[in-house]
């Protein structure tokens, strides 16, 4: 990270015991849709540090983050609430729940705090200014929760190449330091886009190719192998003049996917069979067929045993690999073995492996893998792949000023 971001020690080293230190978290988990229980608590995980060292040192921590896309309203099914209770369970202490960002509940709450403890403020989407485009409405909330911190530490990777009010204008307004989890995030992710040690193999699924053409141009002339599985295969295999039947397909990204094949002859690898299926439905009938045997009535939901061979082969031979975006739809188990299979393979291979995102994270952590089997699995889907893109991110940005 450039030498003129101040980081979380920095802070430390200032001494923190009774300042009130405002952290912008990505607790932006993925909550089940009936019961609105957390289902995946990965990212409440990876601000513990950052939290866990401010509490040692005995700051008041105000906690802020985002959770969905409420519509600048407060909206319950996006409420925090159950974030924060979770939040004390991991931290051990009880965390204190503010039920609006910067109005009387968010004041008289961190008020309240004693040195040590924990505050956690409703979803900054739950105000206009935090995403608006208005540079005048974004600092007049901005300005509000300034209010709340004497420091800022932001240590939300997930929301970096977001130009919100909490990410990108609160930073301009208090001194500003980034978290453990947004330093760590950085530094691999540099590691990508320095001189990777070679052969760099990325794999990329997930639905769709115009998500992801941004950083597939940007790779291209980068790595050794692109693995291209997910949804967004049947968009390529379309351009190599295959029929797709009812598969996800891009029809105005058919040519770009072709000029792609093109400019890089060799260095991107389809799939040579996938699972099709009757509907999208996890008791739909399917079977395994070649990539240019879709029957015109069934629909590609996994890549097929061969093509996790083939990925999983040249997998084995990386010494850096990236992997975004799952191969299938792994939440159905009938079209999760290609998701497996190629997780699997990347913790075979004797490489430096980064998984980004929040879709790929999650299937990790759903298909029961071994965390600890890769070298760092990111916190953010969309960051991450700007990052590699090579944008410049608001969120890192504004800690450099
Ligand atoms: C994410 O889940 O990708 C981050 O939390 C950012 O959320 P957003 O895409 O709604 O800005
Ligand atoms: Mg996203």
């Amino acid at each position: 990270m450039s030498a003129t971001i101040r980081n979380l020690d920095d802070l430390l080293a200032e001494g923190v015991s009774g300042r009130r230190v405002l952290v912008r978290a990505d607790l932006n988990v993925p909550l089940d849709k009936q019961t609105g229980e957390i289902t995946d608590d990965g990212r409440i995980r990876a601000v513990l540090p950052t939290l866990s060292a401010l509490v040692r040192a005995g700051a008041k921590v105000v906690v802020c983050s985002h959770l969905g896309r409420p519509k600048g309203a407060p909206d319950p099914q996006f409420s925090l609430r159950p974030v924060a209770g979770r939040l004390g369970e991991l931290l051990g202490a009880p965390v204190h729940f503010a039920e609006d960002t910067v109005g009387d509940s968010a004041r008289s709450t961190v008020e309240g705090l004693a040195d040590g403890q924990v505050a956690l403020l409703e979803n900054l989407r739950f105000n206009k200014g935090e995403t608006s485009k208005d540079d005048a409405e974004r600092g007049a909330f901005a300005d509000q929760l300034a209010a709340l911190g004497d420091a800022y530490v932001d240590d939300a990777f997930g929301a970096v190449h977001r130009k919100h009010a909490s990410v990108h204008d609160v930073p301009a307004r208090l001194p500003h330091f980034a978290g453990r989890l947004v330093l760590r995030e950085v530094e691999v992710l540099s590691r990508l886009t320095g001189s990777p040690e070679r052969p760099y193999v990325v794999v990329l699924g997930g639905s769709k190719v115009s998500d992801k053409l941004a950083v597939i141009e940007a790779l291209l002339p980068t790595v050794d192998r692109l693995l291209i599985g997910g949804g967004m295969c049947f968009t390529f295999l379309k351009a190599q003049g295959h029929e797709v039947g009812t598969s996800l397909l891009e029809k105005d990204m058919v040519e770009t996917c072709g000029n792609l094949m093109e400019r890089a002859p060799g260095k991107i690898m389809l799939p040579v069979d996938v699972v099709a299926a009757d509907a999208f439905a996890p008791d739909a009938a399917h079977d395994t067929v070649p990539a240019d045997g879709i029957p015109s009535h069934r629909l590609g939901l996994d890549i097929g045993p061969e093509t996790v061979a083939g990925f999983a082969a040249a997998l084995s031979q990386a010494k850096t690999v990236f992997w975004n975006g799952p191969m299938g739809v792994f939440e159905m188990a009938a079209f999760a073995n290609g998701t497996r299979g190629v997780a699997e393979a990347i913790t075979k291979a004797d490489a430096f492996s980064v998984v980004g995102g929040g879709d790929s994270a999650a299937a990790v952590r759903a298909l029961g893998l071994d965390e600890s089997s890769f070298g760092h699995i990111s916190t953010g889907g969309g960051a991450s792949l700007e990052y590699l893109e090579g944008k410049t991110l608001p969120g890192i940005a504004a800690l450099e000023n």
